[in-house]
């Protein structure tokens, strides 16, 4: 059976979508820029092969498969446009390329501007939830046109996860706007892992705990409002022994990024949005990656950690508070994007398809989507009425949090960068008065006052 739907790139994501998709009983069409990971493709689907063509390359698939085409192309981000351009001599108007991959919404926005001009349909799609999600269910963020989306519907939410009878996949504009929903995902995905990872080194440097005794605690933390993905499986991955060691103690503590992180932190910035928790998760990092360089910091600037003492109530309440926050931030940046793109993003619907498959979902998505559904001032979540009392008493913690790690020298960027963004929405007046005298007083830049009069100078100019 010759299928319309195809998939080129047969790597982990690759292969665990293909099977997803054959699972759910579409035909389907595959290759690979090599050949014997098609072959060896073809052997893991076993029973599920029935429905599946296999081809040796993405020329003879595109010839071999029925018009109109749809092809999803899940391959690394440096490699798309190369593929791109071995596709198209083969394609037909009206047909769809899907890329799947995690890739800059800029880039998105050429590429469908490109193709379209070749008549053809390109579908901008992130997909979240690792090798797990992606073969039994992830979550699906997309961008394209409304008809492209429509071709494609019927498979995509049923690849999707289901979060009660709902499938965790939404349209969510043109282009670039799947990409860049996923892009912002993956930026409070980094957030929140490094507000887990500040948990972790206070727990286990500041009050002595051992791996599997904090692993304890996160796993009791899944059961409650803190429970997510994220921290169900810190609870798993700290109970891991490995040759009679904890397994974390056997990984050198320098941690990779592949861009996404950045580019929300970049986007953020380009936006005038201050994704604060964000940034200091990227730069947790990128310090982390300095593994030289922190070995000499530790013998030329003198190493301390001292003990603390902070109970798990506290880290809870402020690891609750601080994720609202991570999470706020983030739909800051998707609200800025919207406007600046013209997009409507809907944020009630973006938190509900970030309920099941996701890499960051959790039980405070569905408080989420509730608060945007209702009012919200200024359309910030940080305002939500529902979440006044868990920030107040949230925030109260990360104090005791930040007070107790800075003073025992742990280094905590993300619980910090989180408080005092808070702490900075709570100021009706600020600091920055003195920001605009002093720009008045260097450069004559002028300042508005407090009658609302613009372009005014203070006496300093006479
Ligand atoms: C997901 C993940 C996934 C992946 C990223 C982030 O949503 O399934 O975010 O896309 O883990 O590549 O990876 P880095 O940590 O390497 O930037």
């Amino acid at each position: 059976e010759t299928a319309n739907l195809g998939l080129y790139g047969l790597g982990t994501m690759g292969s665990a979508l293909a099977l997803n998709i054959l699972d759910n009983g579409f035909a389907l069409s595959v290759s690979n820029r090599s050949e014997d990971v098609t072959r060896d493709f073809v052997t893991e689907a076993g029973d599920l092969a029935e429905k599946l063509t296999a081809y040796d390359t993405i020329e003879e698939m595109l010839k071999g498969m029925a018009s109109p085409r749809a092809v999803i192309v899940m391959v690394p981000a440096a490699v798309i446009d190369s593929v791109i351009e071995a596709m198209t001599p083969h394609l037909d108007k009206g047909d769809t390329v899907i890329d799947a991959g995690n890739t800059d919404y800029t880039e998105t926005i050429r590429r469908t501007k490109e193709m379209e001009e070749r008549g053809l349909n390109f579908i901008g799609m992130g997909v979240s939830g690792g090798e797990d999600g992606a073969r039994n269910g992830p979550s699906i963020m997309v961008g394209g046109t409304p008809e492209a989306w429509e071709g494609m519907r019927g498979v995509i939410e049923a690849i999707a996860a289901d979060f009660e009878g709902s499938p965790c996949a939404a349209h969510l504009g043109p282009d670039g706007a799947g990409h860049f929903v996923k892009t912002v995902h993956n930026g409070i995905e980094y957030a929140d892992m490094e507000l887990i990872a500040e948990l972790y080194g206070l727990m286990r440097y500041g009050n002595g705990m051992a791996p599997a005794e904090i692993g304890e605690k996160f796993t009791a933390w899944n059961e409650g409002r803190l429970a997510s993905f994220l921290v169900e499986i810190t609870g798993k991955i700290l109970g891991y022994e490995w040759d009679g060691k904890p397994a974390v103690d056997r990984i050198l503590d320098s941690a990779g990024q592949k861009g996404t992180g950045r580019w929300t932190v970049i986007e953020a910035v380009k936006l005038g949005s201050h994704a604060s928790a964000i940034e200091a998760a990227v730069g947790g990092r990128v310090l982390s990656a300095l593994k030289d360089e922190r070995q000499t910091g530790a013998e030329v600037l003198g190493r301390q950690r001292d003990a603390v003492d902070l109970d798990y109530g506290i880290y809870e309440r402020a690891f609750l508070a601080a994720r609202i926050i991570a999470y706020a931030q983030g739909f800051d940046i998707l609200a800025a994007a919207s406007e600046e793109n013209d997009w409507d993003l809907g944020h009630a619907r973006i938190a509900e398809i970030w309920r099941a498959g996701c890499i960051i979902r959790s039980a405070l998505l569905d408080d989420i989507s509730e608060a945007f559904r209702g009012d919200l001032p200024h359309g910030r979540l940080l305002f939500a009425p529902s979440f006044t009392d868990t920030l107040h008493e949230g925030t109260a913690a990360m104090r005791t949090l930040v007070c107790a790690a800075t003073g025992a020298g742990h280094p905590v960027p993300a619980f910090s960068a989180a408080l005092s963004w808070y702490d900075g929405f709570r100021q009706a007046r600020g600091t920055a008065d003195l920001i605009q005298a002093q720009r008045d007083f260097f450069g004559r830049h002028g300042f508005v006052d407090l009658d609302g009069n613009e372009g005014q100078h203070g006496p300093w100019w006479g």
